[in-house]
Formats: C-alpha cells, structure tokens, sequence
C-alpha cells in the first residue's frame, strides 16, 4: 500500500495535528535524502533541552547576541520611536525584549508565537513589570500573513526578530518571510533581525555538536517523540548525532545518522536505513554582513543599521522600508 493511503486510512483514528505530523514524518523518510521537519523538535521535552543549548560554553549565539543588545541598547532604541508597538516573531521568552524596553519606553508590545500558552504566561509577568506597556499577545504562525491587533494599527511599527532564527530558514524561504513581514508591518516600519555571521568551522561546529552531548539529545528526542506520538520503533542506540559545515551553502546541517543497516516500522511500513545513511533534520544558515543585506534588499527592505560584537561572532541589523508611513 503507498504510504499516503496508508497514513489516510489510519489517520481517522489520530487528531488532526498528530495526523500531519504523522504525513510529514511519513513524507519526509521516504525521500531519497531523508528529512523531518525542524519545527517538531518543540515538544516540552526539546523546549527544555532548547533552553540548556543557548546555556552552553560552546554555543555562542545566545549570549554574544545579548552582549550586543545590551551594549547597544540605546542606540537600537535611538530607532523606534516613542509611540511604536514593537512586533516580536517567533517570541519565547521575554530576556531579549526587556533589554530593549529597559532602554527606551514604547507604547506596545506585540509578541507573535504559534504557543499560545506560553507567551500568554510570559506577557503576563512582563505587564507586572512594565505596567505602562499595553502587552497584545498573538497566537500565530509568524510564517505566514497574520493581522495585527487593531489596537496597535495606527502605531509605527518595529519588528523583532532576535536568535538568529531566519538562519533556520533556507534563503528563500528567509526572504518570503521578510516580504510577508513588511506586508505585516506596513509601510514605514522598521525591523530589529539577529543575524549567526559565517567563521571558523572549529567554533561552529561545536557550538551545534557540544561535549556535554546536548544538542545530540535534542536532535535525538525527535525520534523518541515520533516513537511515543506516531508508535514507531526507531532503535534510539542505533542512531547518532551530527552537525556539519557546508561551506558552499553557508549552512550548519543536523542529521541523524543510522549506524548499521536497519529498518524502522512506522504505520505498517518498513523503512530502510543503510548503515552511515542520515536523516537531515535542520540547516542553520551563517550570513556575512553583507550578504545578509542582499537578502533584506531583495525582500524591499533598505538596511539602516548594524551592530556586531567586539570578535564579530554575530549581527544585529536593523532595516526599514522603503516610503513613509500612512
Ligand atoms: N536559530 C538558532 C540557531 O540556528 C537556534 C536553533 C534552532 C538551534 N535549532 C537549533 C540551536 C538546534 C542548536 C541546535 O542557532
């Protein structure tokens, strides 16, 4: 039977989430390079180890990126204005805005997640601490068009999009997300993006294929989640971690590489592994500063600003758009 009818014929049983997550895991392992999707790491488990990964001595991006928003807190908040809702992308927890909102008070503040739950117990607390900031948290997938709440639609608007998470978008797909962000945003806007700068191998890789072997169990707990959710029987011993540099695409790839032939049953299908064969679970793209400004430019934007740390391990740029406000 081919592998959507079988997923279809079973898929009445599931709930509608489970069920997609049950066809793309389908979809992906049966490609010719094996794939899963980045965006299902995310259960409470991963969200978790997520958090130890931005706390590790080799992961560099949490904390350089922090250094610069809080060494140049006042000259980022020199561009939004006073009146303006500041739209976060994507907003976890709240560390990187309040470096931002300690600096310079704004009028709202808009963060935009596809977990609702969470940020809604994050806009919360932060209301107690900045009572004067009206807090309008959206439920929402920030990859595609949304509305904003009518309540901030009169004001400037800034986007934030901290973390360097549009590296975690191939370049296309990073440039429709800009697009679709000015769209959002509107005509004036400006936008805040942390942005991974390309470097030596030898800090790059470890930084996503540390010793204390985190980042492994958090590319690794994707299989644990498909064999708890969607009942596979992925041998967890049999298959390992690893994180590689490819240079000509300017990307750090995760896979999990199958260390033996073997096979994994899924929805009654038998899925073949050949011993060294991976699935590739996630690319984190690295920009040179000026590459990065190609792509804000392709996507309409006009690059205004851009800050990196003393050693040049990371970027924050900000870009506005073309025409004045309406
Ligand atoms: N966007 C960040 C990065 O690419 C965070 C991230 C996403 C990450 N997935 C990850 C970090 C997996 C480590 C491992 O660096």
């Amino acid at each position: 039977m081919n592998v959507h009818v079988a997923v279809q014929t079973q898929a009445h049983r599931l709930d509608s989430n489970t069920a997609a997550f049950a066809r793309d895991v389908l979809d992906g392992l049966t490609k010719p390079q094996k794939e899963l999707s980045p965006k299902y790491f995310y259960d409470d488990t991963g969200s978790e180890l997520f958090v130890e990964i931005t706390r590790l001595p080799e992961y560099y991006p949490t904390r350089t990126e922090l250094g610069i928003l809080r060494d140049r807190a006042a000259e980022i908040a020199a561009l939004i204005p006073p009146d303006a809702a500041i739209v976060e992308f994507g907003a976890g927890a709240t560390t990187k805005i309040r470096l931002l909102l300690a600096a310079h008070q704004v009028a709202a503040y808009v963060p935009v997640d596809i977990s609702g739950d969470f940020i809604i117990t994050q806009a919360e607390a932060l209301q107690r601490d900045f009572p004067q900031l009206a807090v309008h948290p959206l439920a929402a997938d920030f990859t595609k068009p949304f509305a904003l709440p009518p309540a901030v639609r009169d004001l400037p608007k800034v986007g934030f999009f901290p973390g360097s998470t549009i590296g975690n978008f191939e370049p296309q797909e990073a440039r429709r997300f800009l697009e679709s962000a000015r769209d959002i945003l509107g005509r004036g806007a400006r936008m805040i993006i942390g942005v991974d700068l390309e470097k030596d191998e030898n800090v790059l890789v470890p930084a996503y294929d540390d010793a204390a072997g985190v980042t492994g169990k958090f590319n690794l707990n994707l299989l644990i989640r498909i064999n708890r959710e969607l009942g596979a029987d992925f041998d967890l011993s049999a298959f390992a971690h690893r994180a590689i540099y490819n240079r000509d695409q300017h990307r750090i790839e995760m896979h999990l590489v199958s260390l033996r032939d073997q096979s994994v049953h899924l929805f009654g299908e038998r899925i073949g592994f050949r011993a060294g064969e991976s699935i590739h679970t996630e690319n984190s793209y690295k920009y040179s500063l000026e590459r990065f400004r190609a792509l804000a430019q392709q996507a309409g934007w006009t690059p205004a600003r851009c800050w990196t740390d003393a050693d040049a391990m990371f970027s924050v740029h900000a870009i506005e758009t073309n025409g004045s406000r309406v």
